[in-house]
């Protein structure tokens, strides 16, 4: 693969990058712009990936690399992707050797740019953004956080294990197109938390796995991934807008924020039920007598109401839901499926260690029109992808 490699700071977190792919087996050729080399200088990249280097046409001419790297390239990543690597490629220049592999390949390219807010937001680089896109290359947009100086806000690199993440799922899907490119997913993932006092809370086992692994391949298939994550503890999935929650209401108000723009929304989270009537706003104190019973009201069904509302506006959007279930799963999961009224119910049986907090996942996915896809156990993304499979069979 190539690791193409443009000229931002965020030029020093390519380096964990090229780590971790070669340690993972890949052969990686890097490919950086001379302003790339003013970051991180050759040497480093060369050591790294134990290739050469280079990043004019003039090099080794005889082997013509500015037509072969992108010819025999499975994959070319480009971190950090500058606004003006994203304007040359969305022109189709090549006055480089990055430039010129961008031309040639015919495999999945993706970019992950990284630049100020105001560079990002800038019409000129969303036209771009948008160019690229609809020639079929991923462009990730990039994380909400600290950026070079003093400043914070989008257009950070994701981080690298992430970006490894994204590589990694990109390549094993070989060939394929970005099937969900343009289209817009909103993922729940994650277990609220009810506050009972300023330190305490009723919660569950959720680690909000399942729903990075909805938002990461999402995002692999080209998707324009927003994520309502309620205490999770996951590094932000490349790509991914990240919405933090913490109790049922907040994730209902979150999702209601996010949901008129989506094309399918999935929630996976796991949701409280119910919550103590009252939040006491001091620490509750041992008074020596028995303790006082902790008095529980219900929680909004925050799937349900999405059905709801979509079903009023009469827009199309596909949803889909998990359960989790100890008993009877199959039963119990039609008749939730039923109740709930949404497209695709992803049944899980849970209990005994299975799912919570586990690597992997094995469920049973409910069609309301009767059909039944049984996931092997397997890595929480194969599930995950089995379920972008059968959203896209009914977006198409
Ligand atoms: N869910 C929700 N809001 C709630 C409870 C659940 O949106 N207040 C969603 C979950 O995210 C999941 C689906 O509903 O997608 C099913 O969750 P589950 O806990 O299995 O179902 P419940 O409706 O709580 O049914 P029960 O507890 O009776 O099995």
């Amino acid at each position: 693969m190539i690791l193409g490699v443009s000229g931002g700071i965020a030029a020093y977190k390519a380096c964990e990058l090229l780590r971790r792919l070669t340690e993972s087996g890949h052969r990686v050729r890097v490919v950086p712009t001379e302003e790339a080399l003013r970051f991180v200088g050759e040497p480093t990249w060369s050591a790294l990936s134990g290739q050469p280097v280079a990043t004019g046409v003039w090099d080794t001419v005889h082997e013509v690399p500015h037509v072969r790297l992108g010819q025999e390239a499975d994959l070319v990543f480009v971190a950090p992707a500058t606004a003006n690597v994203l304007a040359k490629a969305a022109a189709g220049l090549a006055d480089d050797l990055l430039t010129n592999t961008l031309l040639t390949a015919r495999c999945p390219v993706v970019f992950a740019p990284a630049m100020h807010t105001e560079m990002w937001e800038h019409p000129a680089t969303q036209a771009n953004v948008a160019t690229l896109r609809s020639r079929g290359a991923i462009v990730l947009d990039p994380a909400t956080g600290r950026l070079t100086g003093v400043d914070t806000g989008r257009g950070r690199l994701p981080e690298p294990s992430e970006l490894f993440e994204a590589a990694r799922l990109i390549l094993r899907r070989g060939t394929q197109t970005p099937d969900l490119a343009g289209r817009r997913v909103l993922v729940s993932a994650g277990g609220t938390r009810e506050a009972i006092d300023p330190v305490r809370f009723l919660g569950n086992h959720s680690s909000g796995r399942q729903g990075y692994a909805l938002a990461r391949t999402a995002a692999a298939r080209g998707a324009d991934v927003t994520l309502v994550a309620a205490n999770v503890s996951l590094p932000d999935p490349a790509g991914a807008r990240v919405v933090r929650v913490g109790s049922a209401v907040e994730m209902a108000e979150a999702m209601e924020a996010e949901r008129r723009d989506a094309d399918v929304i999935v929630m996976s989270a796991a949701v409280a039920d119910f919550r103590p009537a009252t939040s006491i706003d001091s620490k509750i104190k041992k008074s020596g007598a028995a303790p006082a019973p902790i008095e529980l009201v219900e929680n909004p069904d925050i799937l349900a109401g999405l059905v709801a509302s979509r079903d009023a506006e009469g827009s199309v959007q596909t949803i889909v839901g998990f359960a989790a279930e100890t008993d009877d799963v199959i039963a119990n999961g039609r008749a939730k499926l039923e109740r709930k009224g949404c497209e695709l119910l992803v049944v899980n049986q849970v209990g005994g260690g299975r799912a919570f907090g586990t690597e992997d996942n094995q469920a049973v996915i409910l069609g309301s029109d009767g059909t039944a896809v049984d996931v092997p156990m397997g890595p929480k993304e194969d599930l995950a992808d089995r379920v972008w499979d059968l959203v896209g069979r009914r977006l198409r």
